[in-house]
């Protein structure tokens, strides 16, 4: 019966957020009738979900989609569509209509439960089609979704973002602030629970402006209050925090809610004062370590990574310098560094001092050699310790060990082939390395 239906095959580029839409986008594909191609070739509709938050990015998406040229030209009936924040930046999106005529139609991350209609659209007419709404209108939330795991789901609370960081392009393709109704969530979380997810995490640019854009007195930690409270979901994640918004009362509530993981990501992008402010994030360095500190009293067994960008117009050494001891300070357990990419657009590309590449290359070593040894560290001291681990499946590296997470995203490794898929295990860490840990299972039960 299957091998009479079409197939689809969707790559996801860029954020959490992509991964989410890329979920309902494979829902609607499916409820449609599609089933999803075990190989790209076999696919009769070819989804591209963009990322355009760096150059580097589109470069790599540009690429690909430059490659699939071939695959239309072997069968001219493969349908290709192109969604996601490059379709929403009309730079990106004139360059995929120059670079990528084969594109049968494009698709705004506002518009993912028109794909049906444009599918038909470009069955029929084979004109590039091309409508994209300027409204960020908000998107049905009765969507279907096929998820990639059984037991892990995202949970948007959020979409779009209102800071405007001065290098960032996500308020310009994704539109302004837009939070759900907490009982649309809370409803989404218990019909996840029901059908047997464990783990959430809430998604957002800045999930702790959850609320502050409707009419409504609630808050994140309201709502963080309120997913706790549903049965079955035992691990609460979400991503991503803003370090302006994230106030002492928010770690205080946190940590009497025992669903909440002990992870914060609070991306510092930057430690000097004078950065900070170019980059209008709306705190110093100082508001910053004060909330680090206080992480760390409250919730002394808590992981904390970052992101940082390194190269912003007009950094010198000593705005580095300020980066590179921030991170002396903090010691992350990880962190994400990014180099500087101006956006045409935004605030920052058209500020006069733009560094040098080399100077940006030569800035990254040496950040990221340092966070190296400090996550290395961080996850020695982890050695001989019993930690719960979610498995989510066989490593991507070596089928023959399975890899999971714990509460404080810890990458772990076990040996067993196929074992305890989808099962919250107890394990003895046995083995520390920068950015794993390996492990061994427990003789008791979790
Ligand atoms: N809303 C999230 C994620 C934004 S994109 C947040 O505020 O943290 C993820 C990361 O990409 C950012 O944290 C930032 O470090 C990086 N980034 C964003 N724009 C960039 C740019 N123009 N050049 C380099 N890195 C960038
Ligand atoms: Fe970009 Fe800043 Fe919004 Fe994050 S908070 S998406 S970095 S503008
Ligand atoms: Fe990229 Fe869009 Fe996410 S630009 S980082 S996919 S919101």
């Amino acid at each position: 019966m299957d091998e009479e239906r079409s197939r689809y095959h969707i790559q996801t580029y860029g954020c959490q957020m992509n991964e989410h839409d890329s979920e309902v986008l494979a829902g609607i594909l499916e409820d449609e009738g599609f089933v999803a191609a075990d190989d790209i070739s076999e696919a009769e509709v070819v989804l591209v979900n963009t990322c355009c938050v760096r150059e580097s990015a589109e470069q790599r998406i540009l690429g690909e989609l430059g490659r699939l040229k071939r695959l239309k030209y072997e069968n001219p009936d493969v349908i290709m569509g192109v969604c996601g924040c490059m379709v929403m930046n009309d730079r990106s999106l004139k360059e995929i209509r120059r670079r990528a005529s084969h594109v049968d139609f494009v698709l705004g991350t506002n518009q993912l439960h028109r794909l049906p209609e444009f599918l038909r659209r470009a069955r029929c007419d084979r004109a590039f089609v091309l409508e994209r709404d300027r409204e960020y209108d908000v998107l049905p939330t009765d969507l279907p979704r096929r998820r990639a795991s059984g037991v892990r789901a995202w949970v948007p609370i959020i979409y779009g973002c209102s800071n405007f960081c001065s290098y960032c392009i996500v308020p310009h393709v994704r539109g302004p602030e837009n939070s759900r109704l907490p009982e649309e969530i809370e409803e989404d979380v218990r019909s996840l629970a029901g059908d047997g997810v464990r783990e959430i995490t809430l998604l957002g640019q800045n999930v702790n402006s959850y609320g502050m854009d409707l009419e409504r007195d609630v808050s994140f930690a309201d709502l963080l209050e309120r997913v706790d409270a549903v049965p079955g979901i035992r691990w609460v994640r979400y991503t991503t925090s803003h370090p302006r918004d994230y106030d002492f009362d928010l770690v205080d509530r946190i940590a009497r809610l025992e669903s909440v993981c002990e992870h914060f990501h609070l991306p510092v992008q930057s430690g000097s004062n004078r950065i900070l402010e170019e980059m209008n994030r709306g705190y110093t360095r100082e508001q910053y370590l004060d909330l680090i500190e206080y992480i760390r009293r409250i919730h002394p067994e808590s992981a904390i990574t970052t992101d940082v960008i390194v190269g912003f117009p007009g950094e010198t050494e000593d705005d580095f310098a300020d980066t590179y001891s921030l991170f002396e300070k903090v010691q992350y357990d990880n962190a994400f560094a990014f180099l500087y990419s101006p956006r045409s657009g935004t605030r920052a590309a058209d500020l006069s001092g733009q560094v040098p590449r080399e100077v940006k290359g030569e800035r990254l070593d040496l950040l990221n050699q340092l966070q190296r040894k400090i996550s290395h560290r961080r996850n020695q001291e982890l050695a001989g310790r019993e930690m719960t681990v979610l498995v989510d499946g066989p490593s991507q590296r070596d089928p023959s060990v399975m890899s999971g997470r714990t509460r404080t995203n810890k990458l772990v490794l076990l040996p067993g082939a196929g074992q305890w898929e989808n099962q919250f295990v107890r394990v003895r860490i046995h083995r520390a390395e920068p950015y794993q840990l390996v492990g061994q299972l427990c003789d008791h039960e979790d």
